[in-house]
């Protein structure tokens, strides 16, 4: 139980600055009683070494090394302490946590001073960056200008690791009020808008626990971002501190490992560990893992935590039915284990029941598969006056393939393709197929899956060309069938829906949401859709992920862009369209909706997002982060804050996180 010395070699590597000069001279007192500046030299981080070699999980923020710290007498130590509720007196909690009608924003006279931001920095090893958003280096007078650089930036934009490997960019732009986006260097200014004021580029546990005591302390909006891959802006937030887990690395396979409900091969990974290296290292260790289809996406994030369906879902559930355990730096600043045995309230939550809720999760464990085949099919149909397919025979096909979903989603069948109107009204549509397969399945028994619909298909005149595939593991089908998604675009919002197996009891009413779901893409949406079942297997530890994912047969993702240059009117006509318009006309048949892809604007998002399980969530919730440290749009227990000062029909991130007033 080494207290850390050595480290401070480390920080000397950075540029020192002494405190002393920025008009502020804090001190410290040696351990021969005198008293030195504090600075890079003289403070070491905040970390004890628990055992062994040092790694992110082993350098952590204990009683002892707080205890060191204050026997430097820096002021401003007590910022970083923990709240212990059990252990504390009131009084004693009340300096731990800072609860105003507001989060703490840049210009009250709480916000910390520059002196207390450098001692944080110190604290934490040199891991504070003070926000320079990525589009800076397009605006010539931003003082970080680099021609180069921003060609590089827009050049790249739409590449997911454009924005993963910067620690404030996110892939939704509309949630920071695009203030300082890379192609309007030219013609506007460069603000902050909706990004978070500092990051902590978390390589440490014990980085987290400071940043984590540090804001409640203070009382600073706290927000988390992984890669930044987020459709309802969870992951930034104006005048916030952000912990950035994207460095978080490590992986390694575990050969057997044992939970009460588990006995088999395992992962653990790091929080920063994204989709393809996950996928990289199962298929280097010979098994199957459980992802999302986007490579960039961080597992251990807001993927696992908000259920994460995975094209192996309908084998073996949801991206959070595989998780045997987690390691979470919770809301009082404590690092714990949750697991079946381990707080279990918390393990229930932690998968399924929403990101940037309950902590901030370090690592998780999770099950891993034997390797096996995957067969299936690609298409790319286009309709329209120009091709072979009339939209009605288009709709006539469509309807054919629907109403075979509950028998496809009974043979573990896993359907993934796009609808986009290929125009304004009447150009046609284009349906491509991204792979339609079964986990498990050879090709010629997924040929005899699907030939039933391919004859329908025939009888009525309906030109495709199905392209069949047959791979023996999971990586080769995956990187061959899966496309990279182009993020980053601002002007479009998406909403989602679920559609439960007893919507194809009733023919009637079966047909009647068919007829819904097309008119919505009639109107101009694209139809994300998965056809899957993502029950959880039986023996699945339960857990807070939404209910309405167990009895879905389809799941569908619709939404639109609009111009960039539309009045306010006309945007806040077309976010109306898709909450109120398009939604409406699809929730009487899909109550539910999937939270890391939904509507932000759901009128009742915790029945939607969360289900039955909205209210044990909300309990947990409420015990272990009593102050709402942590807050995110729609995130379980969110109504009690709003952004202050906009229009309830957009949640920019780009204003004070306040408190609703009743
Ligand atoms: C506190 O930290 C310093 C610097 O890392 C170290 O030299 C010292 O031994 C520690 N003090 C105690 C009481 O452990
Ligand atoms: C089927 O649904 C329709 C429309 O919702 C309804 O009018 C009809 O009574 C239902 N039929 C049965 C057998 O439930």
């Amino acid at each position: 139980m080494a207290l850390l010395s050595f480290q401070r070699a480390l920080l000397l590597a950075g540029a020192v600055l002494p405190l002393a000069q920025q008009g502020f001279a804090q001190t410290v007192n040696n351990q021969q009683g005198e008293v030195i500046p504090a600075n890079e030299i003289t403070v070491a981080p905040a970390a004890e070494l628990l055992s062994g070699e040092i790694d992110a999980h082993t350098l952590q923020l204990t009683d002892a090394a707080l205890a060191n710290l204050t026997a430097y007498q820096l002021t401003d130590i007590d910022l970083f302490r923990f709240d212990d509720t059990d252990v504390e007196s009131a009084s004693q909690q009340a300096k731990r946590t800072f609860v105003g009608d507001c989060k703490v924003y840049p210009g009250d006279w709480r916000w910390p001073s520059r002196l207390t931001w450098t001692v944080f920095n110190l604290v934490t090893g040199g891991a504070l960056i003070e926000t320079v958003p990525i589009g800076a280096v397009c605006y010539r007078n931003s003082g970080v200008y680099n021609q180069a650089k921003c060609a590089n930036i827009i050049q790249n934009w739409a590449q997911s690791d454009t924005h993963a490997n910067d620690p404030t960019s996110v892939m939704s732009p509309l949630y920071t009020g695009e203030t300082c986006m890379p192609q309007n260097g030219d013609t506007s200014q460069c603000t902050l808008g909706g990004f978070p004021s500092y990051a902590i580029k978390a390589q440490s546990v014990y980085q987290i626990q400071l940043a984590v005591n540090f804001a409640r302390t203070v009382g600073l909006r706290l927000v988390v971002k992984n890669t930044g891959h987020d459709f309802l802006g969870k992951s930034t937030g104006s005048g916030a501190l952000s912990i950035w887990t994207h460095n978080l690395k490590s992986i390694r396979f575990l050969k057997s490992f044992k939970t009460p409900s588990y006995s088999g091969p395992a992962i653990e990974m790091g929080a920063g560990i994204q989709v393809g290296e996950l996928y990289a290292a199962a298929d280097q260790y010979g098994v199957t893992a459980v992802g999302g289809e986007c490579k960039g996406v961080g597992v251990s994030g807001g993927y696992t935590a908000g259920g994460g369906h995975s094209p192996m879902s309908t084998k073996y559930g949801l991206g959070s039915d595989q998780v045997l355990s987690l390691n979470v730096v919770l809301p009082n600043g404590r690092f714990v284990t949750a697991s079946e045995t381990k707080n279990t309230d918390l393990f229930w939550a932690l998968r399924g029941g929403g990101g940037s809720t309950f902590g901030v999760v370090t690592s998780m464990t999770v099950k891993v598969f034997p390797k096996m085949k995957f067969a299936g099919v690609t298409w790319t149909i286009n309709s329209g006056s120009d091709t072979a397919n009339s939209d009605s025979l288009f709709w006539q096909a469509m309807y054919a393939y629907w109403a075979k979903f509950p028998q496809y989603a009974t043979k573990a069948v896993y359907g993934y393709s796009m609808i986009f109107p290929r125009g304004p009204p009447g150009a046609g549509y284009a349906w491509t197929m991204q792979p339609w397969m079964v986990p498990g399945m050879s090709l010629t028994e997924f040929k005899a899956t699907v030939q039933p619909l391919f004859d329908e298909w025939t009888a009525m005149g309906f030109q495709f060309i199905p392209q069949f595939f047959e791979h023996d593991n999971f990586y080769d089908m995956w990187t061959s069938h899966f496309p990279t998604e182009a993020v980053a675009n601002s002007n479009l919002r998406t909403a989602s829906r679920l559609f439960p197996r007893s919507a194809w009891d009733n023919t009637t009413k079966r047909d009647a949401m068919f007829d819904a779901v097309r008119s919505v893409v009639d109107e101009g949406s694209a139809l994300i859709q998965y056809n899957m079942n993502p029950a959880a297997p039986a023996g699945t530890a339960a857990s807070g992920a939404n209910s309405h994912w167990r009895d879905a047969i389809w799941f569908g993702i619709m939404g639109t862009g609009w111009a960039p240059d539309i009045s306010t009117t006309e945007l806040e006509a077309v976010q109306r369209k898709i909450t109120d318009n398009w939604m409406g006309r699809l929730r009487p048949f899909g109550p539910g909706a999937y939270l890391n892809e939904g509507d932000v604007m759901e009128p009742d998002f915790a029945g939607a997002f969360y289900g039955t399980n909205y209210d044990r969530l909300l309990k947990i919730k409420r015990r272990v982060d009593p102050h709402d440290l942590f807050w995110a749009p729609t995130a379980v227990g969110s109504e009690r804050w709003t952004i202050a000062g906009q229009p309830n029909w957009l949640t920019l991130q780009t204003g004070k996180l306040c408190k609703v007033s009743n």
